[in-house]
């Protein structure tokens, strides 16, 4: 193990990020400390001044160590760990931003890093840190949009999932969030639908949706509603800006459970889904972080992924550009990702 470490840290809700040094970490039982190898950034990660960070993470302890998403190697495994050893090269969800943890030590931009053990996966050979490490925030947020009970409740991904007679609308399929709910709604045996823009029509359809519709155009809503007739509609998972209000005139219009998770949970969703209600819409607000305190996160990140990631049945998505080297590199990261992208995971290696 290694004797120095060292993170980004943001002082507090109003500073900027900056490099120093960290204490070197040790696992809990049921944890491991990995030695992290390439990182990638989130919109949340890109949050940025006093009043916005405190609105999205009132909870946060300062100095903090932002990040969620991890690739790296194994360096020392908790005494309750059986099913990964030293060396094991893996990707993981970091929660050292989630209310229950709230701890430098599990935030993702730094060298040496403590997962939860039940949050990560095993890599398949030859699979790249960087192509992986777009993996961990994607697949838990829309892992818990899609499969928890109190927000779609759809049956969980399997080897051999049957196909099912019920679709999964997923609104801004090219996002992170949004092309790893089209995989795993696939994986769970749901035919998808999906919405994106031209240009990655054919991308959202590789990674399994049956039609996939511009959200920009703005009969989109009709031409889903003509795609679900004599379908039934199991949920939406709903991303981007303007996907809520669509998402409830469609469930409104279609058979199906009414039920929309929504990728933000803001009082604004929260003021929408009592609007619904009365139409027989339930929307939901996803939290990507509530896997890790649920039966979800152990089944998609240890069962599911690592079996789906070799056999090609899930993969990274969306494509990883690797813009930089070094945690000093994460600032500009998140510079870009503010700017946007589009189907891309901004990454950087460490
Ligand atoms: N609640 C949570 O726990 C949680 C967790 C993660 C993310 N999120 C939120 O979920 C959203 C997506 O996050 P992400 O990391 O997946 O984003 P991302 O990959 O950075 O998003 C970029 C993608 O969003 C698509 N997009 C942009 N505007 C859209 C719109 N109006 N409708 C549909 N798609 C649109 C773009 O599609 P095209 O290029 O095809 O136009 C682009 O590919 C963000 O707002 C983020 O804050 C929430």
């Amino acid at each position: 193990m290694t004797t120095t470490n060292e993170a980004l840290w943001l002082a507090s809700p109003s500073s900027a990020l900056g490099v120093g040094p960290a204490p070197v970490p040790s696992p809990g039982p049921g944890e491991v400390v990995v030695r992290v190898r390439a990182l990638a950034v989130n919109p949340v990660d890109a949050v940025s001044g006093f009043a916005r960070r405190r609105f999205v993470y009132p909870w946060l302890r300062y100095p903090a160590v932002l990040g969620t998403d991890v690739a790296g190697e194994v360096a020392q495994v908790g005494t309750a760990v059986t099913s990964l050893a030293v060396g094991d090269r893996v990707i993981g969800f970091a929660t050292g931003q989630e209310r229950f943890s709230n701890s430098p030590a599990h935030g993702a931009f730094q060298r040496f890093t403590v997962l939860r053990a039940d949050l990560v996966t095993v890599l398949p050979t030859g699979t790249a840190f960087t192509d992986a490490v777009v993996l961990p925030l994607g697949v838990s947020t829309a892992a818990a949009g899609l499969f928890q009970s109190d927000q779609l409740g759809l049956a969980l991904p399997s080897a051999d999932a049957v196909v099912r007679e019920e679709t999964v609308l997923v609104w801004g399929a090219s996002s992170s969030v949004g092309s790893n709910a089209v995989q795993l709604a696939r994986g769970a045996g749901y035919r998808v639908v999906a919405t994106a823009s031209p240009h990655n029509h054919d991308l959202v359809r590789s990674l399994g949706a049956s039609d996939v519709v511009d959200y920009r155009d703005p009969a989109a809503v009709q031409v889903l509603v003509r795609a679900l007739e004599g379908h039934v509609l199991a949920g939406t998972v709903a991303i981007g800006t303007g996907s809520l209000a669509r998402a409830v005139a469609i469930a409104r219009r279609t058979s199906g459970s009414g039920r929309v998770a929504s990728a933000y949970p803001t009082p604004v969703t929260a003021a929408r889904g009592l609007l619904a209600r009365p139409h027989g819409v339930h929307v939901s607000a996803i939290w990507g972080g509530t896997t890790a305190q649920n039966a979800v996160g152990p089944a998609v990140f240890r069962r599911y992924l690592p079996d789906a990631l070799s056999e090609g049945r899930h993969r990274p998505a969306p494509a990883a550009e690797v813009v930089g080297d070094g945690l000093a590199a994460v600032p500009q990261a998140l510079e870009r990702l503010r700017a946007g992208v589009s189907a891309r995971k901004l990454v950087v290696t460490v």
